[in-house]
């Protein structure tokens, strides 16, 4: 897919007031600085059109862009940071989990994961919860550019291999960096094929 036009249309933290456009949509959700909105910028060839920063916490709100006038990309808060809670629902902030409960047009989202660490509980929680409601996601690994290539599929095999425990099969992955451009057509590709357009 070419990026013809990507431009911001609004932030809310209210799924209701979301662009009414029937489009089909994709979502970007992980971790707080996992890379969720460098990724935006690097698929749409924008420097920045998603706003980024070394400090996580730094997107705070359900951010819709539109893309090539036909689809909404959106951009989500990270989870699992500034809140210490025990209860890992409570991590997830309500109006998220109410933007995945109730956005009709959501087609799916992406669950990124940085290639370098060990699968951890709350990216684990948060695919169990998407599952559990049936929303269809892929898994986004970001910033590969800090590993070496061996390294790189060692940590998608490990990774795969404990998704495998509570899965039956596995979500489609892909291997991204932002900084180095890795994983463009790849993720573009898939936005293509499910976009019924
Ligand atoms: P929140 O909005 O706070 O949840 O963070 P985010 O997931 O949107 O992350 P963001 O894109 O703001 O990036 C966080 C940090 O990681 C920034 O310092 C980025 O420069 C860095 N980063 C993002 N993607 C990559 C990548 O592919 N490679 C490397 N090396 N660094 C990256
Ligand atoms: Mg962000």
């Amino acid at each position: 897919m070419k990026i013809k036009s990507a431009e911001f249309v609004m932030s809310n933290s209210d799924v209701a007031k979301c662009p009414k456009q029937p489009l089909p949509e994709y979502a970007f959700i992980g971790r707080s600085n996992v890379g969720k909105s460098s990724l935006i910028n690097m698929l749409t060839d924008r420097k920045s059109l998603a706003k980024t920063s070394g400090r996580p916490g730094k997107t705070q709100l359900i951010n819709h862009f539109i893309i090539n006038d036909n689809w909404f990309l959106v951009d989500l808060p990270g989870y699992g940071y500034a809140r210490v809670s025990k209860s890992t629902k409570k991590t997830f902030q309500k109006f998220i989990t109410n933007y995945f409960e109730q956005r009709q047009q959501l087609v799916s989202a992406f669950v990124l994961i940085d290639i370098r660490h060990k699968p951890q509980p709350i990216d684990l929680d948060f695919m169990q919860y998407l599952g559990e409601r049936e929303i269809p996601f892929s898994i986004i690994f970001t910033k590969a550019d800090k590993l070496k290539p061996k390294a790189i599929e060692r940590h998608v095999e490990d990774y795969c291999n404990r998704l495998l425990q509570f899965w039956e099969e596995l979500p489609p992955y892909f291997v991204t960096s932002s900084s180095k451009k890795i994983g463009q057509d790849e993720v573009l590709g898939f936005i293509s094929d499910t976009n019924e357009e």
